[in-house]
């Protein structure tokens, strides 16, 4: 059946027709042209295709269009300014935390949810709350250390930050 949805995508409403069975993942790809959302197992079980949902990483391969509607999506595309990288970007790039990259943009994404519920996390923190993304190039030693440097970068731009 179709249905006319919602989306809020990067900031920007969307209303668009969708099939009942469509998937977030099909949606964003294929009607927003937004490359950055990548399937690979499609069944929910490597966080290549993690987007943000009200800030909360969910598997856009493993989650129907219809049950977004009305929620906040975040997708790379939506973490920088157009002009430079997001910081969590810099530090991916800095300590060469890619290889392919086809997994990347569900990292960086994981690593903002996380740094947004958890500003200070511990290793062990970071290790688990990425456990769901895979890397096919192993690359999860670079990965901890990107995200653990964006991690400080954030917090020491925050602290820099004129006080009102
Ligand atoms: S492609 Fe969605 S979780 Fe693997
Ligand atoms: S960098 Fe290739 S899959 Fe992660």
């Amino acid at each position: 059946m179709k249905r006319e949805i919602t989306l809020k995508i990067n900031g920007r409403e969307e209303t668009i027709t969708v099939e009942d069975a469509d998937t977030l993942l099909e949606v964003l790809r294929d009607r927003f042209r937004l490359w950055s959302v990548r399937e690979s197992c499609g069944v929910g079980a490597c966080g290549t295709c993690t987007v943000l949902l009200d800030g909360r990483p969910v598997s856009s391969c493993f989650l129907l269009a219809v049950r977004a509607a009305g929620r906040n999506i975040t997708t790379l595309e939506g973490l920088s300014d157009g002009q430079s990288l997001h910081v969590i970007q810099q530090a991916f790039v800095s300590q060469r935390a890619l290889q392919c990259a086809y997994c990347t943009p569900g990292f960086v994404l994981a690593v903002k949810a996380l740094l947004d519920e958890i500003p200070n996390p511990s290793d062990e923190q970071i290790r688990e709350y990425l456990s769901g993304n895979l890397c096919r190039c192993a690359g999860y030693a670079d990965i901890l250390r990107a995200a653990r440097l964006a991690q400080e970068r954030q917090i020491s731009k925050e602290t820099a930050m004129p006080r009102k």
